[in-house]
């Protein structure tokens, strides 16, 4: 089944002389629970793609279609609620807020959505992640690699559809990396929640099932490693 589609996806930042093509005309589909690796140069328009796929920036042309919904035809404040139910976001830096604890910082999403924090869930979250005793704790309180435990856990609390992840290991020493790509990796398989991570690390790259480079803005390869 297809869970997301991208149909001739343009995005020009600026206008006039100083216009930049970020993305020209990308196009492609992924199948509910694959897992995608999209790879490719500095400035090539990975981070991009993978706002529009995220809802987060507008295109300037193209669709982007998430189980079957033309995301972009949703007002801001459609796109905002579908966006957090159905979508969660890591990036390298961890954007996580400095002044809530590592538990209002994982139950965020739910309590924006006035939704009451199922305790078992977020309990199951907590301990994968391996965040019981850092509940109370402040983000600057943490290690690199417990940041970006709480951000997976933030993204997934709402049991989001696609989760994306922009080079998630990026901040990170190989040990710490190694964990945290097993982690979505673990989702991925357990829960066929359908990942796409942008990511500098061949390593990772060789775990995915599906292999895209992006360069200048277009897609230059699109490989199924594991069908
Ligand atoms: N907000 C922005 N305003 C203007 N140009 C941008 C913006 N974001 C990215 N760009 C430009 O778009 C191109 C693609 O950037 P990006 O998607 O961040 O690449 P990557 O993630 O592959 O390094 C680059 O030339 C970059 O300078
Ligand atoms: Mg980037």
């Amino acid at each position: 089944m297809e869970i997301l589609k991208i149909d001739h996806l343009s995005k020009i930042y600026g206008k006039g002389e100083t216009a930049v093509k970020a993305l020209d005309d990308v196009s492609f589909s992924v199948k509910k629970g694959e897992f995608v690796a999209i790879i490719g140069p500095s400035g090539s328009g990975k981070s991009t793609l993978l706002h529009m796929l995220g809802g987060v920036d507008r295109p300037t042309t193209g669709k982007v279609l998430i189980e079957n919904t033309d995301i972009y035809k949703l007002n801001e404040t459609q796109l905002a609620i579908f966006r957090r139910r159905q979508i969660g976001l890591i990036y390298q830096f961890y954007n996580l807020i400095p002044v809530l604890t590592v538990e209002e910082n994982i139950t965020l999403p739910m309590l924006l959505d006035e939704h009451k924090v199922d305790k078992k869930q977020f309990d199951d979250i907590v301990k994968t992640l391996n965040l019981q005793s850092r509940l109370g704790h402040l983000p600057n309180q943490l290690s690199g690699g417990q940041q970006q435990r709480v951000s997976i856990g933030r993204a997934l609390i709402s049991n989001p559809a696609i989760m994306l992840a922009d080079e998630p290991t990026g901040n990170l020493d190989s040990k710490n990396s190694g964990e945290i790509i097993d982690l979505l990796k673990m989702f991925n398989k357990t829960f066929n929640q359908t990942l796409i991570v942008i990511t500098h690390d061949e390593r990772i790259a060789l775990q995915a099932d599906r292999v895209i480079v992006i360069e200048d803005g277009r897609i230059a390869k699109d490989e199924v490693v594991r069908p």
